[in-house]
């Protein structure tokens, strides 16, 4: 989808575009609607007062174009308090604006914000963007008549010049959402653990540094924990590693972003059961997550040092796979006893974190994992989890997710629930004696594998995928999610200051 940015007031609109104004709580418009509601001999009043649209957060209310005005439809977008117009909401009213329209057959929507300033601008075509989303490689029978028909999106403002800068980051930001989306969208068939590397290979053209391990490598390194969840699979087990050296000082500790990438979970012997299963082929989003936070960070040329890992395998059940009683030793030394071969998130990570550690000592480290469905159960579908050794990093994440509209809630280390994790026959076992508190212990194994001390993990199972569309800027299927909020956190907390 094509962006546009124009000088307010000097295009008439054309024939199949829609025009899109915010209207506020109350029934107020801005100075633009109000002039646009005279050119259309009243219309936007009349309609604004037959019906039960006045503005509230997310109604739209579609009119089509009376005689003489260059468009075919008008949209109302009601965007809530006027004084609260923030960056979000102002995503929302071009996403909501996109989807009252974008079956209707106009092939432009004309954002018509007003009085707004070219940031704000900015905003609203980044959240239309995101809101266009789909996911249709492998629709072969879908009639053009049925897809989306705007193609492009046109932002009037004061200086387009300026807005167009302003969106520089935004678009770049975009851009790894989008990467991360399609990575989750595709199926294991094809997105296994060799592809998905050769995917995030191509990222090395924005200027990352990208390494790929195969078997024989962590073989080497005694990454026996993460090529345990692999070895059932014909597939290849690979580590990703991207680096991006952004700062001032290239030699700086970087920080690091750990993601599990289980492009899809059967569960292995212990295998999941049919309904449903179709799902973990997302099994690998903390994986696409990091891989588009790294493909922002390179898109903005943003002034930080960082790392991603990517730890790719595929968890299948066959006569090579691992079984429950089987002992792994990690990279670290510690010994795994495997109860349940489908608790492998962990067992991936802890030989990435372990790599991650060992080789860039970096400053802070976070892990993304779609870890637990007990992560489901305590926060629903719109929550992760996180967890964290660091108070100011936990506090860090907690703004930047609030500022992102990526939810996420602090769960706790809590300490005594460790040892349920001891086993009679190894260092450790994957999982606990109980289902109590299963993303809590799963956090916990893994921070058996952390010496750093500015840590966090965020269990995403519930966000990476949405059933149903997460919010206007989120459509259902993939979301993307960690990507907005980890390159915030980088943006407010890690980067070198201009
Ligand atoms: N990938 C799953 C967790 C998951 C569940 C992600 C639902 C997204 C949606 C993970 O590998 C898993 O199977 N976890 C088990 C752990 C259990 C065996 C201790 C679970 O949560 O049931
Ligand atoms: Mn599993
Ligand atoms: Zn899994």
């Amino acid at each position: 989808m094509e962006i546009e940015f124009v000088a307010q007031g000097s295009v008439e609109g054309e024939a199949l575009s829609a025009i899109a104004v915010p209207v506020f709580e109350g029934e107020t418009l801005t100075a633009t609607g109000e002039a646009l509601d005279g050119a259309m001999g009243g219309a936007i009043s009349r309609a604004m007062a037959s019906g039960r649209f006045n503005g509230d957060k997310d109604q739209t209310l579609d009119i089509v174009a009376p005689a003489g005005l260059h468009a075919s439809r008008v949209v109302l977008v009601g965007a809530g308090d006027r004084e609260t117009l923030d960056d979000l909401a102002l995503e929302r009213f071009a996403a909501n604006a996109y989807h009252a329209v974008k079956g209707s057959g106009v092939s432009v929507l004309e954002l018509r914000l007003g009085d707004l300033s070219d940031a704000q601008a900015a905003r609203a075509a980044f959240g239309a963007r995101l809101a266009a989303y789909r996911f249709d490689r492998y629709r072969t029978k879908e009639k053009p008549e049925k897809k989306p028909s705007v193609t492009k999106v046109r932002v009037s403002c004061a200086d387009p010049a300026a807005a167009t800068a302003a969106f520089g980051p935004l678009s770049a930001l975009g851009d790894g959402v989008v990467f991360a989306r399609d990575l989750v969208s595709e199926p294991a068939n094809v997105l296994y653990p060799a592809e998905f590397a050769r995917r995030v290979k191509q990222l090395e053209e924005l200027g990352l540094t990208v390494e790929v391990l195969g078997e024989s490598e962590m073989t080497e390194l005694g990454m026996g924990a993460l090529l345990g969840v692999g070895q059932g699979s014909i597939r290849e087990s690979q580590l990703a590693v991207l680096t991006w050296r952004g700062a001032a000082d290239p030699e700086a500790p970087p920080i690091a972003f750990v993601g599990k990438g289980v492009c899809f979970d059967t569960g292995g012997i212990s295998i999941k059961p049919a309904q449903g299963m179709e799902e973990m082929k997302t099994d690998m989003g903390g994986a696409a997550a990091v891989a588009g936070v790294m493909h922002v960070l390179a898109g903005r040329k943003a002034k930080v040092n960082a790392v991603g890992i990517l730890g790719l395998v595929e968890n299948m059940p066959d006569g090579n796979a691992i079984r429950p009683g089987d002992i792994l030793t990690s990279m670290s030394g510690q010994t795994i006893e495997v109860i349940n071969t489908d608790a492998e998130g962990r067992l991936v990570l802890a030989d990435a974190i372990w790599y991650c550690q060992e080789r860039f000592k970096p400053r802070t480290i976070i892990d993304l994992a779609t870890l637990t469905g007990a992560i489901i159960i305590a926060l629903g579908d719109d929550i992760g989890g996180y967890y964290s050794n660091d108070e100011a990093l936990a506090a860090n994440l907690a703004g930047a997710s609030g500022s992102e509209d990526e939810l996420i809630w602090r769960m706790p280390l809590h300490k005594p629930y460790d040892k349920k994790l001891d086993s009679l026959a190894a260092d450790m076992k994957n999982i606990t004696g109980s289902r109590g508190a299963g993303s809590v212990t799963a956090a916990l194994f893994i921070q058996r594998f952390v010496t750093s001390a500015s840590w966090a993990h965020l269990d995403i199972a519930p966000t990476a995928w949405k059933p149903a569309p997460g919010s206007p800027t989120i459509p259902e299927g993939a979301s993307g999610f960690g990507v907005r909020l980890l390159n915030r956190l980088v943006a407010e907390h890690y980067e070198d200051k201009a």
